[in-house]
């Protein structure tokens, strides 16, 4: 299967703390980053809060530019060009965690969803808008009755379905989905990532799928890639690194998973370092049980330990 995301080498590093008096830190928020995603599969993203994802995901969307490192969308590089971004547009759509802060409160329901259509398709007729509009609303399981609320009048769950079909308004070929139900109540989760399933079968979508969660990566998700410090440190097709997961952090994440063993805190020593002042040799190091000299010293690459399934450590 061909990629339609593929990303190589990425890095993002943010100036921050400067002043007039004072020079900056680099954070460097993503160190050095590839990840493929096959087209028509969902590669999910996981890891801790400040690992880097959503800041992968804004470099594929075209919000952030990479510091170094090389996109391409459907086999196109993006080069940060307003003819790349304006293509960008019509084939890959974010769909973020924040229902609220993404619809705007004074529109009603079908003028959120014919947006995108009155912007980038200005030829629709009025009539043909609200076919298009009653489609998608029934789509994503939005009844026709609620066309004339406002977002203050929906539920969380109603929302993000706003969301998905502003997304979808368009007919893009992938979303990129930033925690898509993380705001969202665990029993209407399910519905929200259900629809998603059945969409991406109905439409071929691709999906890059973001999410601190484990679960909801492991429910959706084809490739997994778990994130550390901005480093990607096991990836691979979802059964493999699962169940049989190579890299330390990942076991760490899967025993968090599991409802007896509770928190990541319970599984896991000690707390994420700060990006600003990353540790020396592999970034797991501190919170390691495996770590040796050589670990503190260097860090280890990616390395191939089953078909398709890539761990960077010294003892994988
Ligand atoms: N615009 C920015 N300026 C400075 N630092 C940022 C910016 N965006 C993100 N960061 C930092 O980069 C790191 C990764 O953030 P993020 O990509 O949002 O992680 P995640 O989505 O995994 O929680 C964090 O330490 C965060 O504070
Ligand atoms: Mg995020």
């Amino acid at each position: 299967m061909s990629a339609f995301i593929s990303i190589k080498d990425v890095h993002k590093v943010y100036p921050v703390g400067a002043g007039l008096l004072r020079a900056g830190h680099a954070l460097h928020a993503v160190r050095g980053v590839s990840l493929e995603v096959p087209r028509g599969g969902t590669y999910g993203l996981v890891g801790e809060s400040g690992s880097g994802k959503s800041t992968v995901a804004k470099i594929i969307m075209g919000a952030e530019r990479p510091s170094a490192g090389a996109v391409q969308i459907d086999g196109r590089a993006m080069d940060g060009s307003q003819r790349a971004l304006a293509w960008l547009r019509t084939c890959l759509q974010p769909v973020l965690q924040d229902p609220y802060g993404s619809l705007n409160p004074t529109l009603r329901v079908r003028e959120l969803i014919d947006e995108p259509l009155r912007i980038h398709r200005k030829g629709l007729g009025a009539r043909q808008m609200t076919l298009r509009v009653n489609h998608l609303m029934e789509q994503v399981g939005l009844p026709e009755a609620l066309a004339s609320r406002h977002p203050a009048e929906l539920s969380g769950g109603q929302k993000q379905r706003v969301a998905i079909a502003r997304a979808l308004a368009l007919a893009p070929q992938c979303l990129v989905l930033d925690e898509p139900v993380s705001a969202l109540d665990v029993s209407v989760q399910a519905q929200v990532l259900n629809l998603l399933q059945d969409m991406q079968v109905a439409s071929s979508l691709t999906y890059l799928l973001i999410s601190h969660d484990l679960a909801v990566v492991a429910h959706m998700s084809d490739y997994v890639g778990v994130m550390y410090l901005g480093t990607v440190q096991e990836q691979g097709p979802v059964e493999s690194v699962l169940e049989a997961p190579r890299h330390p952090y990942t076991r760490a994440l899967i025993a968090a998973a599991e409802p007896a063993r509770g928190s990541l805190t319970a599984a896991l020593q000690g707390e994420v370092p700060s990006p600003l002042r990353p540790p020396s040799g592999c970034a797991f190091h501190p919170r390691c049980p495996l770590a040796t000299q050589r670990c503190r010293e260097k860090a280890p690459p990616l390395r191939q330990v089953a078909p398709a399934h890539f761990a960077a450590c010294h003892h994988a």
